[in-house]
């Protein structure tokens, strides 16, 4: 049996620390599917649509300190209410797989556990206006050092996060495991310090079992 034939389109995220190589994997992942026969939608966040695409270049573009962890969180929660009203929501109904790089993990650990605990507005605040979670999230679990160098190595301008150091990389992958245990059921976490197929072939073995 192909993924194609399988029974109800998944929505798979993608999530860890700057550098990881999320991307890549997301990337993969979708083209494999796609080689497989599945209609696959690869969206990522913060963006995904039009309008949410906008603030994505509110929150990541300038100095580190433009916006408070609040207002953040008011900002990656409307775009990602965006995405969801414009591209995930209408992908899943047309039957369609749904791969994602980053959601609202990115949120309670960037914003939710690394500036005081403001974890509980981010949950609050997800239950209201996002109200789902994924059904397969992919942690990709990397030495800070190493994914610093890599995200910063791509030069992409979109750097604001990255700017904030290595400390700030390292209590971001300790909330990301932390959340992988809080969120057994739909969490597995991947050792991203290999070769990419090698990452990658893990990540559809357990897809495969999932779907
Ligand atoms: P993220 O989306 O997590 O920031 P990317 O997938 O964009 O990470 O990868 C960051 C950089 O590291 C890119 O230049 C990418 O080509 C490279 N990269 C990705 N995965 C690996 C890997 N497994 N080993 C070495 N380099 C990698
Ligand atoms: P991304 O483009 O995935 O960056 P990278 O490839 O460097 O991992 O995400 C952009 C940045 O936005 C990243 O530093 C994490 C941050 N972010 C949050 O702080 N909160 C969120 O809810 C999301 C989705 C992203």
């Amino acid at each position: 049996m192909t993924v194609a034939q399988r029974g109800a389109p998944l929505f798979v995220t993608f999530e860890g620390i700057d550098g990881s190589g999320k991307s890549t994997q997301a990337k993969l992942l979708a083209e494999r599917l796609r080689r497989d026969g599945a209609q696959v939608v690869h969206t990522r966040e913060p963006g995904g649509s039009s309008g949410a695409e906008e603030i994505r270049t509110l929150l990541l573009t300038g100095d580190p300190e433009r916006w408070s962890a609040e207002t953040e969180i008011l900002l990656f929660t409307a775009a990602r209410r965006d995405h969801m009203e414009k591209t995930v929501l209408p992908a899943l109904a047309a039957g369609q797989t749904v791969i994602s790089d980053r959601f609202a993990d990115s949120t309670r650990v960037y914003q939710g556990a690394t500036r005081g605990d403001l974890r509980p507005m981010v949950d609050q605040l997800h239950r209201l206006m996002i109200g789902r979670e994924p059904d397969l999230t992919f942690i990709i679990d990397m030495d800070p050092e190493t994914a610093l160098r890599r995200g910063l190595a791509r030069k992409s301008g979109e750097d604001r996060f990255e700017d904030f150091g290595l400390g700030f990389q390292e209590t971001l992958r300790h909330g990301f495991l932390s959340l992988a245990r809080d969120f057994s059921d739909r969490c597995v976490v991947i050792d991203g310090n290999r070769p990419p197929e090698a990452v990658a072939s893990e990540v559809a073995a357990h897809y495969e079992a999932r779907a």
